[in-house]
């Protein structure tokens, strides 16, 4: 039996160590710890959180899903893969989750095709739970690092600037001149903008988050109202979990002091499991007051050659053909030829950090 003074020592996944990272900087409160089979049940079937008075809404598990040998009682060193000893986890529980099941309530299929549902496949069923002691945060690169904050710190900086409606915006993606537009549109009904993306593990395919970086960094030099626009980054992991992640996504936005959650078109979603607006109907049967965060939905937005600006069904009269719509296949086949999408899609600044990393990326592939 190990004791208090255990030299059990846990080498987190990067997946892992996004989840703890969250955990110790305030982003999953009111969670303190992974959590157990009751939580995990759950959170699964009703969508909220059984160990706390109130069924607070939780969508999607948070669980530390390992084959490492630990039982009830041991205390755990949780380390990062440089080295970093970043706390502890007191087990409280060692359970078996039935994976299909969470896939199938969180995830809405068990299709192994989906990014999702293969990560906790790829995870396993048993599960590790108990509170953390925190004893230090995850490095990260200096790109992010300049622009990392807790949940504390963020909500101090708008405090310090007199923001009082705060729209938070989520990103796994370079922002495009429809992201540009949703944010803007959102920021003239409030006094802050949080632009918040997601640098922690994404699918392959995705755009790295350090070249997404130097995007968002060229659009807040030239673009953005630097009183009125701040660049975050969320150490969160994509689940590609659609509406449930919507869901999640607010969470942390609040969590992170914000008031508003931009949720467009396909919200954190992936190939064809979700419809279109899916992201924003799961809202329709959550009570919003008591969630702490107000959703603000999109449509789906475009450029219109008509309007000579952006607009969606409900603001542009004008037929299908005078609306730019480009897949990202076609954006990615452009950039990787060196092509410069148009200007109406995507800022001239952004093609060039996109298209200079798909070709360092070509060169060092050889
Ligand atoms: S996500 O996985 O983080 O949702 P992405 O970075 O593409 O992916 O989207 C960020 C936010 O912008 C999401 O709320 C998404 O719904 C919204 N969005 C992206 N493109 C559009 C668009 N053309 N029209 C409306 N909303 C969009």
């Amino acid at each position: 039996m190990a004791s208090a003074e255990s030299t059990l020592t846990l080498e987190l996944t990067s997946r892992q160590a996004s989840d703890f990272e969250l955990l110790a900087n305030g982003g999953f409160a009111p969670l303190d710890g992974f959590m157990g089979r009751a939580d995990w049940e759950s959170v699964c079937e009703q969508m909220t959180l059984s160990s706390l008075p109130g069924a607070e809404i939780w969508p999607i598990p948070i669980t530390l899903a390992t084959d490492f040998e630990a039982v009830e009682g041991d205390v755990v060193k949780l380390v990062a893969a440089n080295g970093k000893s970043l706390g502890s986890l007191t087990v409280s529980e060692v359970f078996e989750r039935d994976v299909d099941r969470e896939a199938e309530t969180v995830y809405r299929t068990t299709d192994d095709d989906h990014p999702g549902v293969a990560a906790i496949r790829a995870e396993g069923s048993r599960c590790l739970a108990g509170k953390i002691e925190v004893e230090a945060l995850p490095d990260h690169e200096e790109a992010f690092q300049r622009r990392y904050q807790t949940t504390e710190e963020s909500k101090r900086a708008f405090a310090e600037r007199g923001w009082k409606r705060i729209v938070a915006f989520q990103t796994r993606n370079p922002i495009h001149r429809a992201h540009e537009y949703l944010t803007k549109a959102a920021l003239e009904i409030c006094d802050g903008l949080y632009i918040h993306p997601l640098i922690g593990e994404t699918k392959q395919g995705d755009i790295p988050a350090d070249v997404r970086m130097r995007c968002y960094e060229v659009l807040m030099d030239n673009y953005y109202h630097p009183e009125h626009v701040m660049l975050g980054v969320n150490p969160g992991k994509m689940h590609y979990a659609g509406p449930r992640e919507a869901v999640l996504h607010a969470i942390i936005r609040r969590n992170y002091g914000c008031t508003h959650f931009i949720v467009g078109r396909d919200h954190a979603g992936v190939g064809d499991y979700y419809g279109t607006y899916d992201a924003q109907r799961i809202f329709d049967d959550i009570d919003t007051q008591t969630l702490g965060i107000t959703p603000l939905f999109f449509e789906h937005t475009f450029w219109c050659e008509e309007c000579e600006g952006m607009g969606s069904a409900k603001t542009c009269p004008h037929p299908q053909e005078s609306h730019l719509f480009l897949s990202g296949t076609k954006v990615r086949e452009m950039l990787g030829r060196g092509e410069t999408p148009p200007p109406e899609f995507t800022r001239e600044e952004v093609a060039d950090i996109l298209i200079e990393s798909m070709r360092k990326e070509s060169a060092s592939n050889g």
